[in-house]
């Protein structure tokens, strides 16, 4: 299958690219490389530069490219700058990705998966969010992202196309990036590799549900691989258990073989961050027939290499 991956260039994105190339798929990239990079593509996957918000431009890549695909993951992902900049963040999220709709369907694209967020469209979740938990966007990046479920859900219905939007947990693992609000793992090993004490936001005792990016990348092509049209799929991906911030705080020192380095500081809660977010993972597993398969240790492990590596 050829696909047009947004964001191809970014974090989860060329994991994407990586992971369709693996399955036998020609894999191609749209990306203004705002947050990614040139280096995180395999150097014969052609890249269009080109801002998702220039309509004639995308439309120009997509007539280039005549995908049979869509993998959608340009996005602008900082949540607080969605909070600073509403209108901003829906030029991106939610018109940006119209665009990409749009041009989709000019040139027949039958098959599109979205990367939508759990965490934002959930909020607080006392007990594993599935598919059938309302959605209560309270930022408006989640907002976005729930325009973005409810247009492919009508691009499904109204122009035939197979949709699927995959709801992710806290993903992780290399290439994460640094800048604005850097993943809580990706903030800990950058910490880790620099001998720097981590700072822990609250009391630590906060709980997230965090997915490797190799797994978030399996799940794309097998979303590719089996979404049917006229309909659109919504399915969680996550691990589906939570850890506590300060007992990741003690793995990752440990993995990092970091014990040396002053104990965790304890900041001030964040204004926004929710306490607990954990989501139910069983409809993917039965409908796509994915399971995450990268354990926390692992996970962490290859993570932490990877920085240590970058940052050296
Ligand atoms: N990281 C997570 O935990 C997480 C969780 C839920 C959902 N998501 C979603 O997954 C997707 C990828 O996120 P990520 O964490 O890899 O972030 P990222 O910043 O690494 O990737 C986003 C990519 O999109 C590109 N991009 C941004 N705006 C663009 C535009 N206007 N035109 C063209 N390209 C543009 C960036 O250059 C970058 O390569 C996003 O849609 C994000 O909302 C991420």
């Amino acid at each position: 299958m050829r696909v047009l991956v947004t964001g191809g260039a970014g974090f989860i994105g060329s994991h994407v690219v990586e992971a369709l190339r693996d399955a036998g798929h020609d894999p191609h990239v749209v990306d203004d490389l705002r947050s990614g990079s040139l280096k995180y593509l395999p150097t014969d996957v052609p890249l269009h530069r080109v801002d998702i918000r220039d309509a004639a431009a995308l439309g120009e890549a997509f007539e280039t490219v005549r995908p049979e695909a869509v993998s959608h993951h340009a996005a602008q992902v900082s949540v607080s700058r969605s909070v600073r900049e509403p209108a901003a963040d829906a030029e991106v999220n939610i018109l940006g990705m119209l665009n990409v709709i749009e041009q989709a369907h000019r040139v027949g694209v039958d098959r599109f998966v979205f990367a939508s967020s759990g965490g934002a469209l959930y909020g607080e979740t006392s007990v594993a969010a599935d598919e059938t938990t309302p959605a209560t966007p309270i930022s408006p990046y989640g907002i976005g992202k729930w325009m973005g479920e409810l247009y492919l859900r009508w691009a499904a219905r109204e122009l035939g196309i197979a949709a699927v939007s995959l709801r992710y947990s806290n993903v992780y693992g290399p290439r994460q990036s640094l800048e604005g609000e850097a993943g809580v793992v990706a903030a800990f090993c950058r910490d880790l590799a620099t001998g720097t004490p981590l700072t822990i936001f609250g009391d630590g005792r906060q709980t997230r549900d965090l997915v490797f990016v190799t797994d978030v990348a399996r799940a794309n092509v097998a979303a590719l691989q089996q979404a049917a049209a006229g309909e659109c799929l919504v399915a969680n991906i996550s691990c589906g258990a939570s850890i506590e911030i300060n007992r990741l705080a003690t793995e990752l020192t440990a993995v990092c073989g970091a014990g040396t380095v002053e104990g965790p500081r304890w900041e001030p809660a964040r204004p926004g961050d929710i306490r607990h977010s954990l989501l139910d993972p069983g409809l993917a597993a039965d409908v796509l027939g994915w399971k995450p398969a990268v354990s926390l240790r692992e996970g962490l492990e290859q993570t932490a290499a990877w920085f240590a590596e970058s940052m050296s």
